[in-house]
């Protein structure tokens, strides 16, 4: 069933220190109370969130609306200008191996091979030559790029750049994946390939994903949560569970009703936005 409910309304009064760190075991993530400011824009003001563990929660929201901000601040690259990021009960104070990033833009190395830049995270915290190789060798399979291991990024088309980023983000295996918009510079047959691969990772690798999407239907077929952002100063205004779609079929998901019900609802609620 879906099911929506006011975040602001679940998160005590105040600060609620105490309160939230209770529920730290189920929560792989908490945003409280974050506000960003980039001089005089407001980013973000008094953002709360909580990300569950294992599930893959969705940022969306109209652009600009600072999602990519709100990645980078629980990334630890970004400092918020008030509130608290805590990643497994543990305040953030900056960038940590239990994160791992797959950025907008790739941010691959253009002088590196594939297979080094997907064993680069490994490389950073100094795991030995043939064993990062070999992990990477096989998340390169995993996302459907053996044979590529020696090809450059320049030689690779957008969509299997942003496989090496989702390799490389795999590799390191961090409990927590931050993932910005990973699969927008692909063709749309390929990007219904990523989501059900998508779904096959969280059911199995029992991470905690970070979705950012400007897809509503993307956002519907792949999330156990999804955070519909307000537009800028942003902060949550609605949370939605597609709970009963998480038990179907992968390829019956389009047609379920409910999957049409929900996408219908977010278009409402998002239009005033765009009118
Ligand atoms: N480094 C920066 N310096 C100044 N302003 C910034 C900076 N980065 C982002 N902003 C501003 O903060 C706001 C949020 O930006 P952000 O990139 O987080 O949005 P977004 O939701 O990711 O957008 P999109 O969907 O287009 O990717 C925007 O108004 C942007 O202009
Ligand atoms: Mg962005």
């Amino acid at each position: 069933m879906l099911q929506t409910d006011n975040p602001v309304q679940d998160l005590p009064a105040g600060h609620g220190h105490s309160v939230a760190s209770s529920n730290s075991s189920a929560n792989a993530v908490s945003v409280r109370n974050v506000s960003k400011n980039y001089g005089t824009v407001e980013a973000l003001k008094d953002l709360s969130l909580e990300f569950p563990k294992g599930q893959l929660t969705s940022l969306l929201g109209p652009s600009g609306c600072g999602k990519t901000t709100l990645l980078k601040i629980i990334a630890g690259l970004l400092e918020p200008t008030s509130g608290e990021i805590e990643v497994d009960g543990r305040s953030v104070d900056g960038p940590g191996p239990d994160r791992a990033f797959v950025f907008q833009d790739f941010a691959l190395l253009p002088w590196a091979s594939v297979l080094r830049n997907v064993s680069f995270g490994l490389e950073l915290r100094g795991v030995a030559k043939s064993e990062r190789e070999d992990i990477a060798a096989k998340y390169i399979a995993d996302v459907g790029l053996a044979g590529f291991e020696k090809s450059y990024p320049h030689e690779l088309s957008g969509g299997m750049r942003q496989r090496v980023g989702l390799a490389r983000a795999l590799s390191v295996d961090s409990d927590v994946l931050l993932m910005d918009e990973p699969f927008s510079a692909v063709d749309e047959q390929t990007r219904r390939k990523f989501q059900e691969d998508l779904l096959s990772l969280v059911a199995n690798e029992n991470k905690t994903f970070i979705f950012v999407t400007h897809s509503i239907e993307e956002a519907v077929y792949v999330s156990d949560q999804i955070a519909i952002l307000l537009p800028r100063p942003s902060r949550v205004s609605d949370i939605i569970r597609p709970s009963g779609l998480r038990e179907k079929d992968s390829r019956s998901i389009r047609r379920d009703p409910e999957y049409l019900d929900i996408v219908d609802e977010i278009w409402e609620s998002l239009r005033s936005y765009v009118e």
